[in-house]
Order: structure tokens, then C-alpha cells, then sequence
């Protein structure tokens, strides 16, 4: 079994890497040298197989146009199976280059201008536009933070459910940024409620595969009949291989009548896997496994490095535990900063590109989100530099 080593730095400036990009880092975190912990994508190399069934596609050196053959569908189908034990069939699955395009898509074929979106903040900050620039309105339902760990407020829920406006649902599962792996229970009240008032629930899973033990990921779809039928479940390989930048993903829809209509958005756009999209993501999910278990493990260590140094250097800061994603939201509420104020440490002093939790909605303005997907000496740097930043501080 190949052993890879995530150790490895690999200089990323200077390739088309928006994350390392100086000149972004310039303009957007105040310093073109500070460390890059921001966009969630990882410093480490795909697995052996991704690279060579691309190389080897490179070589053929014809590029025209493709399709989502039974090879590229097969790949996902099989993946959920022996991922998570869920049964979806090759028909279920809608190709698009993305997940932004896709709940794009979803937001435009499933509801009308004025209607409203459900979603629980903090949260993934692109829901917000998608939302607001395609005409529709916000419903949040903030998540409640309960003794370190973020729960959901299903009374608020029903009552967001119950407008008559509002049409969807964003479910981020797992949740970016706080880091839930939603409980059956959990997923069994999120579905009730939008079954019985006629929400459709968007499931976004594009970080279903980083999962700590004990935690387990529940597709939405496979919790219940019902819930299969009133769900559309966004999956991806991009998160769990680290090929954002080939845009793939896989839109699981087992309703017949809902796939027929996203279907029909995306046939008028004609929108098929590039070459090595559909490349990636056969290599990645019939062959990436054992990569995927040693990130994993490699990835835990960095959550255990990062509570051992809050513990011993920044006991005020609080990281809220990730029992799955490879971010980590940090919890800097003891020191009554504002939110430019945080901004100011972490970009002025600590010199690091972090995602300011203000921008994830209500309730992240005390936060700071953290991508710790790269080499153990990279976090421990960067943790280095926020200890010293905040040394002194009041
Ligand atoms: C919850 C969530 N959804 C979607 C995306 C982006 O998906 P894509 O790159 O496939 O558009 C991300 C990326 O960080 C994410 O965290």
C-alpha cells in the first residue's frame, strides 16, 4: 500500500491557485506573504491514480467533446454504496460543473422571484448570493451554539417552513463552517418539517467523505421514502480529492419528476464532464480510497495539533470540535473583539488569510474559519503567528 506523505510542501504560488494568488492576497487579507487558510481546497497532492489516468488521458491528445458515460456514473454510484451503504441508480445523477452552479440551477427551476430560501447560519457564504442575486429571499434559521457544539432550532424551522413563500431549503451536510455531522434524529426533524410544509430540501454534501469517527454521514435521501422523494442531494468528489479546479460533481436526484425538470435547464445549457473531469473522478472514486483514509487520519492529527496549541498557547480561543470537514471555526468571543478588529489581528499582526466569520451571516462575527488541509509545519506557523499577535492582548 503506497504511503503518502502529506508532510510534503509543495509550492502552489505562481500555478493557477486562487488561494495562493498574491496578488489576492494582497488586495483581499492586507499582505501578498501571509499564509493562505482560506478557500477550501488542500496543499496536499491527489492520489497516484487520479494523476496517472490524467496523465494518461493527456496523451491521448484529443480533447473534443464528452458525456457522462456509464463508467463516470458507475464510479459514483458505487462510491455512495461503499461509502455510506445508499442505493442510487445511474439515472439519478445530473452532471454539473459544480455545486454553486447547481443550487443556481436548483434556486431558478424550483421556486420564483420573491420566494424564500431556508438556510442556517453561520453558513457557507456563496448561499447568500445565490439567493439574493437570483431574485429570492433569505429565511434564516440561525444554528444555536449549545455548550461547544451548534444545534438547530426546528421551532424557528417550522415557522420559516410554514410561509407560504418559502419553496427550499439549503441543508449543509456536513456544515460548513461549524464543522456538524448531522445525527439521524437531526435529519429525521430537518425533513418533517420541510415534508409536511411542502420545502424542498437541497442536501449539500460536497463534504460527506471527511468524516471523524465516531460520526457517521447520512445521505438526507436515504433516511427515509419520503424524504427521498423531496430532496435533492448535492455530491461531489471535488472536497474529498482536492479537484475543485476540474469542476465536477454529481446531482443526485431520485424523484423522477424533479430530475426531469432540473434535467431540462441543463440540456438547454449543454453541459457535459470535461475530459478530465470525467477522468478524476472515475480514477478518484474507484481507486482514491486508501489515499482517502490516510488524509483522514492525517487530517484528525491536524485537529488534535491545533487543540493541543489552543490548550497550552491561546486558552481563550475556542475551536468548536470538527467532527467532520477539514475546517475548523475558532472561537475568538473571550477577547470582545469587532469583527474589524479580528479582521485586523489575524490580517495586520498574524499575517494569515482566514475566512472572517462575519461573512458567513448571523452569529460568525466573533469567529475566524480555518482550513487546516495542509502540511503540519504550514498550521503550526500560522498558529505560531496568531499567538503572537494576540499576546498582550487585553
Ligand atoms: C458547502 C459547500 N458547498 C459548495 C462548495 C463549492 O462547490 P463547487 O466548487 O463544486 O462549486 C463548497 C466549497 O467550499 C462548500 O463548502
Amino acid at each position: 500500500m503506497p504511503r503518502y506523505n502529506f508532510d510534503e510542501m509543495i509550492e502552489r504560488t505562481g500555478t493557477d491557485s486562487i488561494k495562493w494568488l498574491k496578488k489576492h492576497l494582497k488586495d483581499n487579507f492586507g499582505d501578498k506573504d501571509s499564509i493562505p487558510m482560506w478557500i477550501a481546497d488542500m496543499d496536499f497532492k491527489v492520489a497516484q491514480p487520479i494523476i496517472e489516468a490524467m496523465t494518461q488521458r493527456a496523451q491521448h491528445g484529443i480533447f473534443g467533446y464528452g458525456h457522462k458515460s456509464d463508467d463516470f456514473l458507475e464510479a459514483a454510484v458505487n462510491w455512495h454504496k461503499r461509502r455510506n451503504d445508499w442505493d442510487i441508480k445511474k439515472e439519478w445523477i445530473l452532471f454539473t460543473p459544480g455545486i454553486i452552479p447547481a443550487l443556481n440551477f436548483i434556486v431558478d427551476v424550483f421556486s420564483n422571484p420573491g420566494d424564500k430560501v431556508i438556510i442556517q447560519s453561520p453558513v457557507y457564504y456563496p448561499f447568500y448570493n445565490i439567493i439574493n442575486n437570483n431574485g429570492r429571499h433569505i429565511a434564516n434559521n440561525p444554528l444555536v451554539l449549545n455548550n461547544g457544539r451548534y444545534e438547530m432550532n426546528y421551532a424557528e424551522l417550522e415557522k420559516l417552513a410554514q410561509d407560504s413563500r418559502t419553496k427550499l431549503m439549503f441543508l449543509c451536510s456536513p456544515h460548513n463552517p461549524v464543522g456538524r455531522v448531522w445525527t439521524m434524529e437531526e435529519l429525521q426533524r430537518v425533513g418533517e418539517i420541510c415534508v409536511k410544509n411542502d420545502v424542498l430540501v437541497i442536501s449539500d454534501e460536497i463534504h460527506s467523505d471527511l468524516i471523524y469517527k465516531p460520526n457517521r454521514h447520512i445521505p438526507f435521501a436515504k433516511v427515509s421514502e419520503e424524504f427521498k422523494m423531496n430532496s435533492i442531494i448535492c455530491t461531489s468528489p471535488s472536497k474529498t480529492f482536492n479537484l475543485a479546479g476540474l469542476h465536477v460533481s454529481d446531482i443526485i436526484i431520485p424523484n423522477e419528476k424533479l430530475r426531469e425538470e432540473l434535467d431540462h435547464k441543463l440540456r438547454t445549457i449543454d453541459i457535459d464532464p470535461g475530459s478530465f473531469a470525467a477522468v478524476a473522478q472515475i480514477a478518484a472514486y474507484n481507486q482514491g480510497e486508501e489515499w482517502l483514509e490516510q488524509l483522514i487520519v492525517y487530517l484528525q492529527d491536524n485537529v488534535a495539533l491545533i487543540e493541543a496549541f489552543l490548550n497550552e498557547r491561546l486558552p481563550r480561543v475556542k475551536m468548536i470540535n470538527p467532527e467532520g470537514t477539514y475546517l475548523a471555526w475558532l472561537d475568538f468571543s473571550d477577547y470582545n473583539f469587532t469583527s474589524a478588529e479580528l479582521q485586523q489581528v489575524m490580517q495586520k499582526q498574524a499575517k494569515i488569510a482566514l475566512d472572517d466569520g462575519y461573512i458567513f451571516g448571523d452569529g460568525g462575527e466573533q469567529f475566524q474559519r480555518i482550513n487546516f488541509a495542509c502540511p503540519r509545519a504550514i498550521l503550526h506557523k500560522a498558529l505560531e503567528r496568531i499567538a503572537i499577535a494576540l499576546e498582550g492582548a487585553s
